[in-house]
């Protein structure tokens, strides 16, 4: 086995204590992990495979030492500054913000989907945003063979897809209402939101990431444009309505995808069941669907509520639900490193 190294960027976030955690179930041969995060939290204890490790400030020389993989699930502007001098010391960086992952010499990457393109990278290799991830997952095989014409994106993001922060906001905002408080007096002293600029409790905001002059926000467009990049479909029409909801974890989103092609429903019910990572949930009769309390520590995507969209000639509704915590960041991230393993 090789003397494998690995570092975790931003250890002590959202992203980084799950990605810890889907380690320790994984077990790759890896010999050494390093963990650090902001000079905020250096020195902090993290128990991992019963061993104490301590958090170390991430500095430009923390990859000196030598890394083989680095996880990075610190933000953007900590992954444009550090990630380059990672990969220039030898480390191959999966990076989990947004700052790489439209560069054309960065292979953006869901394994099961298109895991052909690790191979094409230069020391960084991002991971895409959560919700495109379980979206691409569902959508690849039904590209391959129906040729998809057109995709509407319909999302409802928990809010842990925010950071720490995120889910501050909805565990105050319940807290509040536990209180018998008025949680729509926010501006109030004793309301402090330290993520969204509404409660999140209570209410549903069709905002998440920053507004673009195009009128549709960031969130919406990272969507659009790596689900073209993910599937090689530059011009793919496509478009997308991304909402946070007061759910803690798991993304749900409803998918009307149009096709080239015809189908048969029973064959398009087969076709997503045998591909790799998805999970059919679809017996509505018995009120079984997927959803987010059930995906909620897995790393497969689920699928269900499929049906013919009659409005269009070729068409078809899906829920789509995954854990956008482990699928959506961290477990799809641990998945690149461990298929850069078995091809070295
Ligand atoms: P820290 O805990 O020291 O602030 P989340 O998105 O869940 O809030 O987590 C963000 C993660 O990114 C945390 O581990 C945080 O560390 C880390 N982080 C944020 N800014 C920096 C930075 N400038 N350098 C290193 N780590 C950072």
């Amino acid at each position: 086995m090789k003397n494998y190294k690995l570092a975790v960027v931003g250890a002590t976030g959202v992203v980084g204590r799950t990605a810890i955690k889907v380690l320790e179930e994984k077990r790759l041969p890896i010999k050494s992990y390093t963990f650090l995060a902001s000079s905020k939290s250096a020195g902090e204890k993290i128990t991992f495979f019963g061993k104490e490790y301590i958090v170390k400030e991430l500095t430009e020389h923390s990859f000196d030492e030598g890394f083989d993989f680095a996880i990075f699930s610190a933000g953007g502007d900590t992954s444009k500054k550090y990630a380059p001098i990672a990969a220039s010391k030898g480390c191959i960086v999966v990076d989990n913000s947004s700052a790489f992952r439209m560069d054309e010499n960065v292979p953006l990457v869901v394994p099961e989907v298109n895991p052909e393109e690790l191979k094409n990278n230069k020391g960084i290799i991002a991971n895409p945003n959560c919700s495109t991830i379980q979206a691409v997952v569902a959508l690849k095989p039904l590209d391959d063979k129906y040729k998809i014409k057109r995709i509407v994106y319909s999302t409802y993001q928990a809010v842990s897809g925010a950071g720490r922060n995120g889910i501050y906001d909805l565990e105050n905002g319940i807290k509040h209402f536990k209180e018998g408080k008025e949680i729509n007096t926010f501006e109030s002293e004793n309301y402090t939101l330290q993520k969204f600029p509404y409660p999140i409790f209570n209410n549903c905001l069709p905002h998440i990431d920053v507004f673009l002059e195009n009128g549709y926000t960031r969130e919406e467009m990272k969507m659009i444009n790596e689900t073209r990049k993910i599937l090689n479909r530059s011009n793919l029409p496509i478009t997308a309505t991304t909402v946070r909801v007061p759910v803690l974890n798991s993304h749900s989103e409803s998918i009307n995808v149009e096709f080239e092609e015809d189908f048969d429903i029973k064959d398009l019910k087969n076709t997503l069941s045998s591909f790799p990572g998805i999970i059919l949930v679809d017996d509505p009769k018995q009120n079984k669907y997927p959803i987010a309390l059930y995906a909620t520590g897995h790393d497969e995507v689920f699928v269900g509520r499929i049906r013919r969209d009659y409005s269009v000639r070729s068409g078809v509704n899906l829920w789509v639900v995954a854990d956008n915590i482990r699928k959506g960041a961290a477990s799809n991230a641990i998945q690149i490193v461990e298929k850069l393993i078995e091809c070295t």
